[in-house]
């Protein structure tokens, strides 16, 4: 098994090290355009590993995509993360041309791998790497709903003094203001949260879990990479072991929800294949009217970028 992250930044080398405390795979590539970089980064993980005992040999490369021949999974991270005032969709312009180069050399040398999308604005990248990469659309999908229901479970945890391991829930939606947490859809030890939990507290979690990423920014400067980093992993982990887990994925809808042609976090079965299956919930008509506004918010980045295309 071989899997590369591309990007060797916060997030890339967050995802990278889960990747090998775990295990996933036996060759692990780190790539980075900055010079020297992924190279400094994989040696400092690698030195790392006699003492978290793991086996997973792990390399670094600048920008030579020969190295990264045969993945299975590519996790791409590349791309300039959000500063303090900008919103996930300033950054179009300038990522969409990171994310079209990188999905072109991965597919040259990897035509089979499984692409997992982590650049911003996630939705817009994920459909960015779909027209670069040209493959199926089971095989190229982003991470965003785990990372965003990990932020509302981590809110609830702390909201109830409950363990985080409790918690389930589900998200769908773009990643950004608009997402659709489901509170409808959250239980505690399987208990309904509403049941333990008073509405105005839920509702301030819910908008804390929308503006989660924003309150990351603020406070650091640049964006978060723990979670990202450990929620791509998680997903590389789904489709490595073929765990078949269910988890909010931002995916290629062709009908599933009334919509069609957009890239939207929805609930998927994750396996060795990618995403094995679209889930469809029985939304209420509030619950369906939020994901229209999500899918319409998110359609307007895309048109964006196909125009920049067209530009080009
Ligand atoms: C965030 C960025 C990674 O939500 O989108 O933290």
């Amino acid at each position: 098994m071989k899997i590369t992250v591309v990007g060797a930044g916060n997030v890339g080398a967050t995802c990278a090290d889960v990747i090998a405390h775990k295990e996933l795979c036996n060759e692990l590539v780190l790539v980075d355009i900055k010079e020297n970089f992924a190279e400094g980064k994989a040696l400092d993980m690698w030195q790392t590993a006699p003492i978290n005992l793991y086996d997973t040999r792990i390399t670094g490369s600048t920008s030579d995509y020969s190295k990264t021949a045969d993945s299975d999974v590519v996790v791409i991270t590349s791309g300039l993360p959000r500063k303090p005032g900008m919103s996930r969709d300033d950054l179009i312009s300038t990522n969409a041309g990171i994310v079209k180069s990188v999905t072109e050399n991965i597919i040259k040398y990897s035509p089979n791998a499984i692409i997992i999308v982590v650049s911003n604005p996630l939705d817009v990248m994920t459909y960015c790497a779909y027209l670069s990469a040209k493959v199926d659309s089971s095989k190229v999908f982003g991470m965003a709903g785990i990372l965003d229901t990990a932020r509302y479970r981590a809110f609830l945890a702390t909201e109830l003094n409950c363990s985080p391991k409790d918690i389930q829930a589900v998200l769908m939606g773009g990643h950004g203001d608009t997402m659709v947490p489901l509170p409808r859809y959250t239980t505690v030890g399987g208990i309904p949260v509403t049941e333990l939990i008073a509405k105005d507290k839920l509702d301030a979690i819910v908008d804390r879990t929308k503006k989660g990423g924003g309150e990351i920014v603020n406070l650091l400067g640049t964006s978060a990479w723990y979670a990202p980093g450990a929620a791509a992993a998680q997903m590389v982990e789904a489709i490595v072991r073929d765990q078949k887990r269910i988890y909010p994925v931002c995916a290629w809808l062709q009908g599933e929800y009334g919509l069609k042609d957009v890239y939207l976090g929805v609930p998927v079965v994750l396996g060795k294949n990618g995403i094995e299956k679209i889930i469809e919930l029985q939304l209420n008509d509030e619950e369906k009217a939020l994901l229209n506004d999500s899918a319409i918010a998110v359609k307007e980045v895309m048109d964006v970028l196909d125009k920049l295309n067209a530009a080009n």
